[in-house]
């Protein structure tokens, strides 16, 4: 949780600097481009209605300040102005049996394996909408106000809090807790610290990405938590990123199944899940003083990817960014948030501000639904008229005819339909039990207990989740050894265990999770050093260690003679309102922290069996040590969370035949990387961030600019070996048989219309095609394979050279083959046609690999 000081001095200056980027509000918001412009490109008739009269009354409403409230000048970037508010009705759609279900988000379709199955929604949706609206209609204005604001910072027990409605005349509801974080329930009790985002990535395993939101939802619902604040699905566009870590990784399709699958298994437990950070909030310095300027193909292809995915399983609400896209703030993003999230993706559920990035109460024409935690800046607890952009504000603007209430009660039932579709109006569902801002009061901290038997899935992800980058000799899997010694600081416990940092902004022992309110507060860290012997002592190995990584005269002592000399070392970063060792959130380096290179040189310089595990938020340098001959293995193993220790013993031994695989490229060097941090500005300044490289993100510019990376992106050694053969491509028939139109429209090579929910259509996300082939594995054991599939555009088509489109995960013994299927919809097969506004497949021919990573093809076939 970010702590109250911090945040303060964070808001502060997003305070001073909203200040100067309102006074410069008239050009920003009507002249510019895709994503800025409160006037959207390729609209549609309601919101074309819309920005007509946005634009034509600006000019006078503008100056009109006697009717405006006191606090609407001070951050705004949007004109005022009056219009009249139509909701986006629901996109229709019915089921279909088989591939298109109707869906009850509590218990949706099984993960799929060969069929995808879509879920479809909207019925739930409709059942929810109906109660949402039937329960705003005899709310007062201020009470639906209420339903959309925060009751202030620290004002309740949660890091974000809804007040109740009173019971009264049958009104009453009981307000919501909107808790952190991706990993877990935190900062709590009794909770378990999963492993990050990028380590469920790390798997390219959908069951696991499921079962661990399944579980951090079932977490979330114990403690009483209406909301979990995740997944967070920024891209990994920079190495540096320091938020990186809590998302999935560096590709838009890996990315967007993982969301994808995480949210599913949130709401299936019952909790509200959170799609955040929205959008390309991608770097921490100047999170709330930068402009991310993205062209609209690359934000439909690579940024909005993951969110629309996030529809599609049933999301209920969204969390915009500090940042502004195109010079627009995004919480007040006309284009993002009204076109693209709720038209063109059909968001049914909320939006919700990120903590203080709300600028104006007009941001809710442009389709805001909650500020949170509710004041402006660090105002604990009260929002009334001059402390709130929504709150008194807001009802004054309905009173004054700026706002209609139409808008009023879309926000209201937007946010109750979110409720009710996961069924949070049961009486049985709990009540908070959990107190952040006091944990030591026991009058508010039920100290209830959720944590169950779910170590069990923390261990397994954490193992299938490393990879094996190297391994020379047969290093790997430890063979009973005669001894073993443990080097740096990483493989053993913090001096003063594992919550000594606030947030975990910094760390002095293993590293299991970044920081910031991303992370966790540990109940229990199982360290390396603490796991190894537990079982080296089933082989009778002798097992020494040294924790000090800078005396190195005693790492290569202590290294000399023995088996193996296992070297731990690490890699952090987190949020920006923490700095560690000059770290401001981002990570100011690619190379090893705490002198990890020097470490493992030492070392190997006197043991030739040196293996060197790594705990690291993302990309390291590794060119000193990678290439030296006594460095015999390499397991990277991310943040494993809690049951860290556990899980890379397991891989060590071989209990755990590894299959986890890069979901980002490691480079030769930082430059070669498409994308760096920007860095400048005072505080008053909106620094550009351009997104000049578009497509071109990871692996992506690698491959197009013929860079060789250190490891690509997919890849990932075993114990054992696997034979692709026997690729066959077929067309798919087509099952659900609905907007046939769509369909020849599409194989004839035109745009898609935009419609409300048209990007989430079923008959552009059913499966299309088929690609089948067989997966043998030609080693002496047991072990997991993650074949993926690349799309090779034409060149044409403006495409990278490959993208990734599928992948699956399949287990064999030794000497079995099986015979696997990946499907592809036509969106798998489409790019996004800026002068149409739709989906588009390109002429001429598309080529298929399956590859054992981004760079190791082993079969090729053609698109019927
Ligand atoms: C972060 C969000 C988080 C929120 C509430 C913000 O600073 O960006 O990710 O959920 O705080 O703690």
């Amino acid at each position: 949780m970010v702590s109250p000081r911090t945040m303060a001095m964070m808001f502060s200056i997003a305070l001073a600097v909203g200040a100067l980027a309102a006074s410069e509000s008239s050009n920003k918001a009507v002249s510019s481009t895709a994503g800025g412009s409160i006037i959207p490109t390729g609209i549609s008739s309601t919101t074309s209605a819309v920005s007509a009269t946005l634009a034509s009354s600006f000019t006078s409403a503008a100056s009109s300040s006697a009717t405006k409230p006191p606090t609407e000048a001070s951050r705004s970037t949007l004109p005022i102005s009056y219009y009249s508010f139509t909701p986006f009705p629901t996109p229709a759609q019915s089921a279909v049996s088989g591939g298109f279900p109707s869906s009850d988000p509590k218990n949706p379709p099984p993960v799929h394996s060969d069929l995808k199955i879509i879920p479809n929604f909207a019925p739930a949706w409709a059942v929810a909408y109906k109660k949402a609206k039937a329960k705003i209609a005899n709310f007062t204005l201020e009470e639906k106000v209420n339903v959309t604001t925060g009751v202030g910072w620290m004002g309740g027990r949660c890091a974000g809090n809804i007040a109740a409605i009173e019971p009264i005349d049958g009104r009453g509801w009981p307000g919501l807790c909107l808790e952190n974080s991706p990993l877990g329930v935190s900062p709590v009790d009794y909770a378990t610290v999963f492993p990050a985002g990028i380590n469920a990535a790390a798997t390219w395993n959908r069951r696991l990405m499921r079962l661990r939101g399944l579980l951090i939802g079932r977490e979330h619902v114990g403690k009483g938590v209406n909301v979990a604040l995740g997944p967070m699905m920024n891209m990994g566009r920079q190495a540096q990123g320091g938020r990186n870590w809590e998302g999935f990784g560096a590709d838009p399709f890996l990315s967007g199944e993982a969301a994808y699958e995480t949210i599913l298994g949130l709401q299936s437990a019952g909790v509200q899940a959170c799609a955040k950070h929205y959008i390309n909030n991608d770097q921490e310095h100047n999170r709330t003083t930068s402009s991310s300027d993205v062209d609209d193909r690359t934000q439909h292809e690579i940024y909005a990817q993951p969110f629309l995915r996030s529809v599609m399983a049933g999301l209920t609400s969204v969390m915009c960014s500090y940042n502004l896209i195109n010079d627009t703030y995004a919480c007040e993003n006309d284009k993002m948030l009204n076109d693209v999230l709720k038209r063109e993706f059909g968001f049914q559920g909320y939006v919700m501000s990120d903590w203080d990035a709300t600028m104006s109460t007009l941001s809710a024409i442009a389709g805001l639904d909650m500020t949170m935690p509710g004041g402006i800046g660090l105002d604990v607890g009260d929002v009334g008229t001059s402390s709130s952009y929504f709150g008194g504000n807001l009802t004054a603007f309905v009173n004054n005819g700026t706002i209609p209430l139409s808008r009023i009660d879309d926000m209201a039932t937007r946010i109750l339909a979110g409720w009710y579709f996961l069924g949070q109006d049961a009486p049985s569902y709990p009540q908070v039990n959990f107190n952040i801002w006091n944990p030591y009061d026991d009058s508010t901290n039920g100290r209830v207990d959720v944590q169950d038997d779910h170590y069990k899935v923390v261990r397994e992800i954490g193992a299938a989740s490393t990879v094996l980058l190297k391994n020379d000799r047969g290093a790997l899997p430890l063979k009973k050894p005669r001894s073993l010694v443990l080097i740096g600081n990483d493989a053993g416990p913090g001096r003063a265990g594992p919550n000594q940092f606030q947030d975990q902004g910094g760390s002095d022992g293993t590293l299991a999770v970044g920081w910031g309110s991303g992370s966790g507060d540990f109940t229990y860290l199982i360290t390396p050093l603490e796991a190894i012997q537990a079982r080296a002592r089933q082989h009778r190995t002798s097992v020494s260690w040294l924790l000090d990584n800078f005396d190195l005269p005693m790492a290569g002592n202590v290294a000399i003679r023995q088996s193996a000399a296992l070297v731990f070392i690490n890699s952090d970063s987190g949020e920006g309102y923490i700095t560690v060792n000059g770290n401001e959130g981002d990570r100011k380096n690619l190379t090893a922290w705490h002198g990890g290179d020097a470490l493992v040189l030492a070392v190997a310089a006197q043991n030739n069996n040196t293996i060197v595990i790594v705990h690291s938020v993302g990309p390291l340098i590794v060119e000193p040590w990678i290439e030296h001959p006594n460095v015999t293995a390499v397991l990277w193993a991310g943040l494993p969370g809690s049951e860290s220790g556990y899980s890379i013993t397991e891989v060590l031994y071989g209990d755990w035949n590894p299959s986890g695989r890069l979901p980002y490229t490691i480079a030769r060097n930082a430059s070669d990387y498409p994308a760096h941090l920007v860095f400048g500005g005072d505080s008053t300044d909106i620094v550009k961030i351009n997104y000049t490289e578009g497509l071109l993100i990871d692996y992506r510019h690698f491959d197009a600019k013929h860079i060789h990376p250190r490891f690509e992106f997919g890849f990932g050694l075993s114990y054992t070996s696997f034979h692709y053969t026997d690729m066959m491509i077929s067309k798919m028939f087509d099952f659900a048989r609905v907007q046939c139109d769509e369909i020849s429209n599409w194989e004839a090579g035109n745009s898609t219309r935009i419609t409300e929910g048209s990007s989430t259509a079923l008959w552009l996300h059913e499966p299309a095609y088929r690609v089948t082939f067989s997966v043998e594995n030609t080693g002496k054991v047991y072990g997991g394979d993650i074949p993926q599939l690349y799309v090779n555009f034409p060149p044409s088509s403006g495409e990278p050279p490959s993208v990734l489109k599928g992948f699956i995960n399949v287990e064999v013994n030794p000497g079995q083959k099986v015979s696997v299927t990946i499907t592809l919809s036509r969106h798998d097969l489409s790019i996004w046609d800026v002068a149409d506004q739709g989906w588009r497949k390109p002429q001429g021919n598309i080529r298929l690999e399956i590859g054992a990573s981004s760079r190791d093809i082993r079969l090729r076939g053609m698109l019927p």
